[in-house]
């Protein structure tokens, strides 16, 4: 065997498990400039020796995303991806092509290159219909339902400038903001987090769960605009068009005359997309004029009027020191590397993630060894590779043994994380619990911190949470500088955590995967903590949108003698155990039936139905004679409309029944909030706390 022919099948070997890391697991181990790399070289031995090329190689398809849970549709226009190149070289080079090509110099359009999820948006006559993930290109899933959850993608539009039917495309991405509340959350909970927010939004969009979509605070940027009645000559005038039409449409776009000021604006978005709010990974550039960009065509990948820079992740190389084993509140060891100081991306960086035993045992990470850090999207630096093992370095042992209790690791068949089982007497899990227990989001008893729990835990006072409901004041008072009045407050807001409503005595209990969502879920469908203690797997998954991985874990939870006896000190001490009744909003729609058809705007059709009941409404789902009130949302059925007309039925949309119920004058957000709390019961006692939680991303 030739060195070609070895090189050409190890590549081929290493770059589809790549793919598989990236595609199928959304959970990419090296960086897209490595891997970029490694495909150019493939790429080019292949050109070389054709007669080696594997049947697998990963040269011959384009990565799929699409999986099974979601339709398959064909685009109506195929889905190109753009030519990228890390290479200022080759910008010019694509420059002075086209300069030849069109015999002329063109203005070229820079953009920014988001870093998220590509999608494709339909709309027809003003109304959005469809959006599809770009898949292999030909054909993606259909996301539609995701896709509407995303606010800042308008669901109609009213345009005399836009043809009736056209297809956007653009990016959706996920806000730092919205990353780091999901991941904080996720890690709460047990959940790997993302590593970095492209991750996080492809996994978001393909949620099972449109109202989980909602949440997680996607947002998006449109950039492209396909069909024949184009409304501009350019590609800049359209987006114009667009951006008045109400889609958002980036302000950091740059007409360029001259590669120099091209190049200006690549250097400036190198350093300056530090302080952009989300991640990008490169700039754009497009040929303006559409008659420039017809001459110049298409190949049968990509355009041939426009090409993606991409940056470097920003790398250094450093010493690897030593590995410190941290213990989650769930149990999870997280390994993280100590290096010796360096310079990176503004800071100075001294720790970073090392992921799991596999990546250490797959990069053959050691201490002493030079290692290199890396900061792309991500906000935790982690490292990527070895650049030189020490020559006394040895291999890493995972190890064995949790460093806080010293109870042997377990590892959970299919998951990447070592855990310590030793969950109710290992002190950071201990601690872990409690802060978790009196977190804002779960018994919000805000006098207890994460400091008071250590003193608590360290005095001796408190070993689980069931402890803290037979604290004394002098016992508080005991505690390390404590004063009179401090002890007073935090034994009031231990008694005042009493009145806290069930859905969040389950959650603040810290079943592992068992998140506020969750959390409400299982207390509205079950009512009691008797039910819910004794519900089977099969019980649990009957709830909806509950896993079986989920569903175990609850089970697993109540069959430890343990926390048995935890919840039962708890019940004793009065905490909430059971769900409360709601009360009625108002009685603006006081014995009227309601049947509501379509799609809404400011609500899912379960928080409508669930609006209707709390303002009196009895929901009804087919019309008759008997129905009172008909509540019209976008696309409903024909058929429908026309028996309620036929029947003289009273129709309001969406925005008169907002008036009838009167929450027209509230802005779009409070109400939102609004009707997730009333529907979770959470109104009497925490209307300022959680609104955060169901705020959208602006
Ligand atoms: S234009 C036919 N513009 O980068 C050209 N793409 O392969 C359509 N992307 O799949 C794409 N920012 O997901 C375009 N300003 C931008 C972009 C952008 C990000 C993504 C898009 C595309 C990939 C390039």
């Amino acid at each position: 065997m030739t060195v070609e022919q070895e090189r050409i099948i190890s590549l081929t070997k290493v770059l589809n498990q790549h793919n598989y890391n990236y595609y199928v697991l959304s959970n990419p181990t090296i960086s897209d400039f490595e891997f970029d790399k490694m495909l150019e070289e493939l790429t080019d031995l292949e050109k070389r020796f054709p007669e080696f090329r594997q049947p697998d190689s990963p040269t011959l398809r384009v990565g799929s995303d699409i999986s099974n849970e979601f339709k398959t549709v064909a685009h109506d226009y195929r889905m190109l991806s753009l030519g990228n190149t890390y290479s200022e070289g080759e910008i010019t080079e694509f420059y002075n092509r086209i300069v030849k090509e069109i015999e002329q110099k063109p203005e070229i359009i820079c953009e920014l290159k988001f870093d998220g999820a590509s999608i494709s948006v339909k709309y027809e006559n003003g109304q959005f219909v469809r959006a599809v993930t770009r898949g292999d290109g030909e054909k993606g899933d259909d996301v539609t339902e995701n896709i509407r959850t995303v606010k800042s993608i308008p669901l109609s539009i009213n345009s005399a400038e836009l043809p009736d039917k056209f297809e956007i495309r653009g990016e959706i991405i996920m806000p730092h903001k919205s990353f780091d509340a999901l991941n904080a959350e996720r890690i709460e909970i047990g959940d790997t987090p993302f590593a970095n927010c492209r991750n996080a939004t492809s996994g978001s969009i393909k949620l099972i769960n449109p109202k989980e979509v909602a949440k997680r605070g996607l947002d998006c940027y449109f950039y492209y605009m396909m069909g024949r009645n184009l409304p501009a000559k350019t590609h800049y005038e359209c987006m114009q068009v667009l951006r008045r039409a109400g889609f958002k449409i980036s302000d950091h776009v740059k007409l360029c005359h001259s590669l120099q000021e091209i190049f200006d604006f690549i250097h400036y978005w190198d350093t300056e997309r530090r302080n952009l709010p989300f991640d990008i990974d490169g700039i754009v550039l497009k040929v303006n004029s559409y008659a420039q960009q017809e001459m110049l065509g298409f190949t049968a990948k990509n355009p041939r009027w426009a090409i993606a820079y991409k940056f470097k992740a920003e790398q250094v190389s450093t010493r690897l020191l030593s590995i410190d084993y941290q213990v989650g509140r769930t149990g999870a060891i997280t390994p993280v590397a100590n290096l010796e100081p360096v310079q990176l991306a503004g800071t100075i960086v001294k720790r970073a993630s090392l992921h799991n035993a596999d990546q250490i045992a797959l990069l053959d990470i050691r201490v002493g060894d030079m290692v290199y850090v890396e900061k792309g999207g991500e906000i935790i630096p982690k490292i990527v590779g070895v650049e030189s093992h020490d020559v006394f370095s040895e291999k890493t042992q995972f190890i064995t043994k949790c460093p806080e209790c010293g109870a042997e690791l377990v590892r959970v068949e299919g998951e990447a994380k070592h855990f310590c089982p030793n969950s109710n007497n290992c002190p950071p899990q201990i601690k872990g619990k409690i802060e978790h227990f009196v977190s804002r989001k779960a018994m919000n008893i805000e006098t207890i911190g994460e400091e008071t729990v250590a003193l608590m835990y360290d005095a001796g006072l408190v070993h689980n949470i069931a402890d803290l409901y037979d604290l004394t004041k002098e016992q508080v008072m005991k505690l390390d500088r404590m004063a009179d009045k401090s002890a007073e407050n935090i034994i009031k807001g231990i008694e005042s955590s009493k009145q806290v409503p069930f859905e969040r005595v389950v959650y603040a209990l810290g079943i592992r995967h068992v998140g506020e969502t969750m959390a409400k879920k299982l207390a509205f469908a079950l009512k009691d903590i008797e039910t819910l203690s004794n519900a089977t797997v099969e019980q649990l998954i009957a709830v909806g949108d509950i896993g079986e991985v989920i569903a175990q874990s609850i089970v697993d939870y109540f069959a430890n003698d343990e926390n048995v006896k935890i919840v039962a000190r708890l019940i004793d001490a009065g905490l909430q155990f059971k769900v409360k009744e709601q009360e009625k909003l108002s009685s603006s729609l006081d014995g009227l039936s309601v049947i509501i058809s379509g799609t809404f705007t400011h609500y899912s059709r379960d928080e409508i139905k669930k609006v209707i009941e709390l303002h009196g409404g009895k929901n009804v789902s087919s019309i008759s004679k008997n129905t009172d009130l008909f509540v019209t949302g976008e696309n409903i059925g024909p058929a429908k409309l026309e028996k309620a007309t036929k029947l003289n039925i009273k129709m309001v949309d969406e925005d008169e029944f907002r008036r009838m119920i009167g929450v027209s004058d509230q802005s779009m957000n409070d109400l939102l909030s609004d009707i997730a709390e009333n529907i979770s019961g959470y109104r009497e006692n925490h209307i300022n706390n959680d609104n955060d939680t169901y705020r959208l991303a602006e």
